[in-house]
């Protein structure tokens, strides 16, 4: 088996991005239907390994593994021998040592991730690392705007929110522009991340020609009539210290997306999220019902991608896939 490690977005190269849209699409017609198993990850195994709080990206995963035939073992930090003091290295070693085949690793430090790569020998994949990087959730926001024709250079995608501790942002970002895709942030001062222009591509890509560009906006009502989609981010309170907290109707009137604020988003739009959601404080039930919202489909289509991912990281592709590709 040839192993890969997704650490960050930008370990992926458009031929893997590609790929593994791909193979996310195969998949689709299957997670929509339900029930579907397939051996080819059978024998080997999955751990879980999540020191931070989650619900659909875990569960998503665990699916993923069980649907292909996969041993997939949970393990939190609570329960542990991380509640020992064990280090994320020696945990790596260890799970190494029982020659599992891949760990989906979420740990509340950006670079935990790439310490735990440094002595895990086989497949592992970040499901979010501190406010470093979310590489997964990434490919299946890629995805859900590739389904509605929006993964294309030129396209302009809005995201709104608590910017200053999102992970998804980040990855987001650094795919979209790889594509030529135009990103503005909207936000507060309080709610960016400090220097946010190292954001633009010219900071972080080894060559930056044909990115697309990065801005920074605090009025989303200038923002909306202008995007081919908007993606909504929740308050993350358990990250915060007390200095950035905003009142949350405040916060409502000026940067929720509500009633009066949908008619300014283009009807070809599509509005995104990548959850746990705040009804009522950064998205009206209103939005969530609008036939725009691809919040749920983003939930669905997850599955799918996280079983692309689970393939590609074991080095396996599904032999049905393989047939009708030649
Ligand atoms: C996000 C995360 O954990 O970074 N959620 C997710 O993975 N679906 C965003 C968040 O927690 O708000």
């Amino acid at each position: 088996m040839s192993y890969r490690k997704l650490v960050s977005i930008t370990d992926l190269s458009t031929d893997d991005l590609h790929t593994l849209l791909d193979l996310s699409e195969w998949f689709m017609p299957q997670v929509e239907e339900g029930g579907f198993k397939l051996d080819t990850l059978r024998g080997t195994s999955c751990i879980l390994l999540f020191h931070e709080a989650s619900t659909r990206t875990r569960a998503s995963f665990e699916v993923a593994g069980k649907m292909l035939g996969s041993d997939t073992i949970n393990m939190g930090s609570s329960g542990s021998s991380s509640e020992k003091g064990e280090s994320l290295k020696d945990t790596a070693l260890t799970l190494n040592a029982m020659d599992h085949n891949v760990v989906v690793l979420r740990h509340a430090s950006a670079d935990g991730i790439q310490i735990f790569a440094n002595y895990f020998e086989r497949g592992l994949l970040n499901a979010g690392s501190g406010l470093g990087q979310h590489p997964t959730q990434a490919l299946l926001d890629a995805l859900t705007l590739r389904r509605s024709g929006l993964l294309e250079r030129g396209k302009r995608v809005a995201i709104v929110g608590d910017l200053r501790h999102s992970r998804v942002m980040r990855s987001n970002l650094q795919l979209w522009s790889s594509l030529g895709m135009d990103t503005v942030l909207v936000a507060p001062p309080q709610l960016m991340p400090d220097g946010w222009e190292g954001l633009r591509p010219e900071y972080w890509a080894e060559d930056a020609t044909g990115y697309g560009s990065v801005s920074w906006d605090t009025d989303i009502d200038r923002v909306l009539p202008d995007v081919d989609a908007v993606m909504m981010l929740r308050m993350q309170r358990e990250r915060m210290d007390g200095g950035y907290l905003t009142n949350s109707d405040e916060y409502s009137k000026l940067y929720g997306l509500f009633g009066h604020r949908l008619k300014k988003l283009p009807a070809s739009a599509i509005i995104m999220h990548p959850g746990p959601v705040n009804r009522g404080i950064e998205i009206s039930e209103t939005a969530f019902l609008d036939p725009r919202c691809r919040i749920t489909e983003q939930v669905t289509w997850g599955v799918a991608s996280r079983c692309a991912l689970l393939c590609w990281s074991c080095g396996r592709i599904p032999e049905m896939y393989s047939q009708t590709r030649v």
